[in-house]
């Protein structure tokens, strides 16, 4: 009698895995968003088949297309990426049908995204500057020795830098950006920084005396565990609005509100800070 390989069984941790990392893909920014406007595409252009011969069939094609975007947003935490995948598909909607320009010109317009946003910003935050004065009297009121070397971990066109540069202006300035565009600009608006097209994730922090983000809610995670990894003890990780997630038990050691709705939270590192940020 041959001996049969035992199936394995349906819930075993191999298929947990790997529903997870679909799961996790799915939820991945931008992933929702084109699977969103591609999926919606496809239900009009299905319902305006299906009924053609109906009055009013463009209208129950569109709604349908809507409605299928709406089912996407299910899976996007942020209020601005929920409207971006709902608003795909009636924005290009209008814009294909107050145009004579056929509607696979559209996808050209991701060229110029895909160069200004490299897969690899996708999962961290697009350009958004550091407000003018968000960071304004940080300097004064800083309970610690002038930083001497700070990197913008993200540094966009450079706002943030300059924001820095006016609070610390003899500290040694860097920023590393992803987009190789914006660290081009960046580099022309702020010559008293060091710009590098790089990986914030992938670059040594440890040389550091600050550390600047102005990233995601999301990113929080990551930035704080790589700034205990590599920083020194009583150096800062510094966020603009954003906390660290609530399981990491450590409130900031400094905190300013210069501009409304834009906290600056700073966290300085070293033995107490390890100590506190076990996970509830
Ligand atoms: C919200 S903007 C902040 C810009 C700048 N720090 C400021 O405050 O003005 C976030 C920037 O981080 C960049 N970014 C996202 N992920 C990155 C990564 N992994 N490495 C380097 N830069 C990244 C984005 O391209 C974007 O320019």
């Amino acid at each position: 009698m041959r001996s049969r390989r035992p199936a394995t069984p349906p819930s075993s941790p191999d298929d947990l895995h790997g529903l997870i990392r679909v799961a996790a893909f799915f939820r991945m920014w931008p992933v929702p968003a084109v699977l969103a406007w591609i999926s919606a595409w496809a239900v009009f252009v299905f319902v305006r088949l299906v009924v053609e011969t109906f009055e009013w069939s463009q209208v129950w094609a569109v709604l349908a297309g809507v409605a299928t975007g709406a089912v996407w947003t299910l899976l996007v935490a942020s209020r601005w990426r929920r409207l971006i995948v709902l608003g795909g598909f009636p924005l290009s909607v209008v814009l294909v049908a107050g145009s004579d320009v056929p509607a696979w010109t559209w996808a050209l317009a991701a060229v110029p995204l895909w160069l200004l946003y490299p897969k690899g910003a996708w999962r961290d935050a697009p350009l958004y500057p550091t407000p003018g004065n968000a960071l304004e009297g940080l300097a004064w009121g800083w309970p610690g020795d002038p930083p001497r070397r700070i990197l913008d971990a993200g540094c966009g066109l450079g706002h943030g830098l300059s924001a820095l540069h006016e609070q610390w202006p003899r500290a040694e300035l860097h920023g590393i950006e992803w987009s190789g565009m914006w660290a081009w600009l960046a580099r022309r608006r702020c010559p008293f920084a060091t710009i590098t097209r790089g990986d914030m994730w992938a670059a040594d922090w440890s040389a550091y005396d600050l550390v600047y983000v102005f990233q995601r809610p999301e990113s929080m995670e990551h930035a704080w565990d790589k700034a205990n990894a590599e920083m020194r003890p009583g150096t800062w990780l510094v966020s603009l609005e954003f906390n660290v997630p609530a399981d990491i038990r450590r409130v900031p050691d400094y905190q300013l509100q210069s501009r409304p709705g834009k906290p600056v939270l700073a966290w300085r590192m070293g033995p107490a800070s390890i100590a506190d940020s076990g996970r509830r």
